[in-house]
């Protein structure tokens, strides 16, 4: 019986030769750090609503959904007509157009708190910009942020984070002020001590889309108060959550407006792009006024060459109209409820330590047990931290991979609209098979 290694090893022969040709090209033989894995990640050739395939042939279900983006799963047709039709038109007409403006509709359709809003190529510039506009329009200069949460890799995201760092000068992170995750005492006292705070961002259902939560709706009630109260811009950063924590993001679903708000991913239905939007008087701090004091000198500066693209705004279009005219949200969230219940019971059958949490269409494993409601975890983060950091977890991606299931980072499942009952129950058989042979190797 061979181990999950070297079966990993034995059926993915294709990937390792293009690893070793990707190798040469690029730093660890991948284009993104979370694609990395030992001893080679797989190389992948297409995809079709919930599965794609790989150079060996092999077939996956694939709940890494686009790193989050693939909400209508791969290739929805109606994003390739949409597509298709554009590309055909052209990419980039180097002037505005009505479908930048149908985008901004159906942005605003589905969230309210976008009076106005500027479009990027990416979730990293968009928070990029809303931490400068924060910076502009309030005339202070430091940015609060929750240790551990995500926005990107510019050099203020990077700060308080557990990434490596150089590179970063030091006086970009002076800026910064870290607090704890969950702790409205500390935003309070942050507050309250430093006069210069302009904003703050956070993931506003947790690190990492909810891997490491806090009690969502008191905490985001709580800092809405505390940053109203102090004149701070409050950003909810919903590049993961933006039309999968609910049709209207997270911000729908616990009630709480922000100032700004970040997008990516879905957004923009599956191509490159992003959307900072919120309330018009901050996001006009990028207009023109005529008036050469302003406009020369305070006014926040946003070239970008591919913002609000035609071929992005067409598939953002159609990705959106979609959401907002069909139960897309309950689809995938519906899967999402089967495969957790799934997952919590081979836990509990198999008396194996772990369970299952998240919220929406967004599931989190956890090798630990825990007693909370599986939507809002109560371990602390360090707990879950090292928990989804042992070679257990190494093992299950690699397992899951070699039963045709891609899961997204080492413990996450993003599920789509177009997972059905079949690809979940096929999901849960191949979690079961695959946690046994990590028991079988005496990991778990
Ligand atoms: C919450 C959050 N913010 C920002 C980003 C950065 O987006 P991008 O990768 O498009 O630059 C990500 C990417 O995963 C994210 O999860």
């Amino acid at each position: 019986m061979p181990t999950i290694l070297e079966e990993y090893v034995a059926k993915h022969q294709g990937s390792a030769q293009q690893y070793a040709e990707a190798s040469q090209l690029f730093p660890s033989g991948v284009t993104h750090d979370n694609r990395y894995a030992e001893p080679f990640p797989l190389y992948m050739t297409h995809g079709l609503g919930p599965r794609k395939w790989d150079v060996d042939g092999h077939e996956y279900i694939d709940y890494v959904s686009g790193h989050g983006a693939l909400l209508l799963g791969h290739s929805h047709p109606a994003i390739v007509a949409a597509v298709a039709h554009q590309v055909a038109r052209g990419t980039h007409l180097g002037a505005g157009t009505e479908e930048e403006i149908r985008w901004a509709k159906a942005i605003k359709a589905l969230m309210p708190a976008v009076e106005k809003l500027r479009f990027h190529s990416s979730g990293t510039e968009a928070t990029l910009m809303a931490m400068r506009l924060a910076r502009a329009y309030t005339g202070k200069n430091k940015i609060i942020k929750l240790r551990n949460h995500f926005h990107g890799w510019h050099d203020y995201a990077m700060s308080g984070s557990d990434r490596p760092a150089p590179g970063i000068p030091a006086a970009s992170w002076g800026s910064m002020v870290i607090v704890p995750a969950g702790d409205l005492g500390a935003v309070e006292q942050a507050l309250t001590r430093d006069h210069d705070i302009a904003g703050l961002i956070l993931e506003p259902t947790g690190a990492h889309y909810g891997q490491l939560p806090f009690n969502i709706p008191t905490y985001l009630k709580g800092l809405r108060e505390l940053t109203s109260r102090h004149g701070v811009v409050l950003i909810f950063d919903e590049v993961v959550t933006g039309f999968r924590a609910s049709p209207g993001g997270a911000q729908m679903r616990y009630g709480v407006e922000p100032d700004l708000t970040t997008l990516a991913k879905i957004v923009a239905g599956g191509l490159p792009g992003g959307a900072v939007g919120g309330k018009a008087e901050i996001v006009d701090m990028i207009a023109h006024r005529g008036d050469p004091a302003w406009d020369n000198q305070r006014r926040v500066y946003h070239p970008g060459t591919f913002n609000g693209n035609p071929l992005t705004a067409a598939a953002g279009i159609a990705c959106l109209e979609l959401i907002a005219s069909q139960p897309i949200n309950q689809r995938a969230d519906a899967m999402a409820d089967r495969l957790k219940a799934g997952l919590n019971d081979i836990f509990a059958r198999t008396e194996m330590a772990g369970h299952a949490h998240g919220i929406a269409s967004m599931i989190h494993v956890v090798l630990a047990d825990c007693d909370c409601d599986r939507e809002i975890c109560t371990m602390s983060h360090e707990e879950i931290h090292h928990a989804v950091a042992g070679p257990a977890v190494t093992a299950l991606k690699r397992g899951l991979l070699n039963q045709g299931v891609d899961i997204m980072g080492r413990e996450a499942f993003l599920v789509s609209a177009t997972h059905t009952e079949r690809e979940i129950d096929q999901t849960l058989a191949a979690f079961e098979a695959t946690l046994a042979a990590v028991r079988a190797e005496g990991l778990a």
